[in-house]
């Protein structure tokens, strides 16, 4: 069965959680193995994952290249630049050729478009390594984190500073399918998708608006944030200027719950959206947070072709 991963509603809440427990546990199943050892059931032994990068990543191609060699298969690199996608060779044909030769694809790009169209030609799954719109994979590792580090997910508070961007977009995609409050901490101009927001909120999920950042960290179990400029951007001082009263200091954090923790997708861009005392803190979790992608995207895969 193949099934498409481009946003978190393509799986629904249950599927969500469901990702969540299976993490938890292959996670504690290989605890203190090589990272390269295969779990014992190797359930995509065979499976070959196609990864096309049209940006950069540290953390996407990395885990996915781990998460499917821990799930017994096998990952390859196309840098779109040096592939016939780069010299105008079609989304649809490239699609075509890549279900003939590879059991899933992986997609960082800029349009959401390329990958509706891309999953809409390919027979195998299409899962979303990040697009301008949304990074659901990021968003299953952050719940992984969240529920890790003692944070019920129904209910939870979670605080958004800064950027209303890609990153934001699906962690309200999930306040909607795992019933939780996030409020949105962001300058005029830079909110975060309003059809998300709707969405989000038609699902039973409480999403607030304030240009108050101290409003959006007041009682909160999770405070997030993530770069003020996203790859492609144009940014420049006026948005730096914008998001300054939204760094994730000591001073706002101190409003958030004693028990609360810090995220970021990372790469971070210290000293701007985040101070080195907060991201190095002891309330920080973006380690967990970044090695959690791996297991999180196992997750992913698993669904993806239907095993999970
Ligand atoms: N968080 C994240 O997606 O990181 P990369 O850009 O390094 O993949
Ligand atoms: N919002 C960032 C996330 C990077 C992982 C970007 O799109 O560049």
């Amino acid at each position: 069965m193949a099934r498409d991963f481009l946003n978190l509603t393509d799986a629904g809440g249950d599927a969500v959680a469901a990702m969540i427990n299976d993490a938890i546990d292959r996670k504690a199943a290989r605890l203190g193995q090589p990272k390269g050892r295969v779990d014992a059931d190797a359930p995509l032994a065979g499976h070959v994952l196609a990864m096309i990068f049209e940006k950069n990543s540290t953390r996407t191609r990395v885990s996915f290249d781990m998460a499917m060699r821990q799930l017994g298969g096998s990952a390859l690199i196309m840098e779109a630049g040096s592939t016939q996608l780069g010299r105008g060779e079609t989304i649809a044909d490239t699609a075509r050729v890549l279900s003939r030769m590879v059991d899933a694809i992986m997609i960082r790009t800029d349009d959401h478009a390329k990958i509706e169209e891309l999953a809409h030609y390919a027979d195998v799954p299409v899962i979303n390594g990040l697009t301008d719109l949304s990074h659901p994979c990021q968003t299953v590792a952050d719940l992984l984190t969240v529920v890790e580090h003692g944070h019920a997910l129904p209910g939870l508070q979670m605080a958004w500073l800064g950027d209303g961007n890609n990153v934001a977009n699906s962690l309200i995609e999930a306040a909607g399918l795992m019933k939780f409050t996030i409020r949105l901490g962001c300058p005029e101009g830079y909110d975060a998708d309003p059809a998300f927001i709707e969405r989000a909120r038609a699902a039973g999920g409480e999403v607030v608006v304030t240009r108050s950042p101290q409003e959006a960290a007041a009682g909160a179990d999770v405070v997030v944030t993530d770069t003020w400029i996203s790859m492609g951007q144009a940014g420049g001082e006026q948005k730096v200027a914008a998001m300054a009263p939204y760094q994730v200091d000591g001073a706002l954090m101190a409003l958030a719950k004693p028990s609360a923790t810090f995220l970021h997708c990372l790469p971070a861009h210290r000293g701007e959206e985040v101070t080195d005392l907060v991201i190095d803190g002891p309330r920080s979790a973006v380690w967990d947070e970044a090695e959690n992608r791996i297991h999180g995207q196992k997750s992913v895969l698993l669904w993806a072709l239907g095993l999970l």
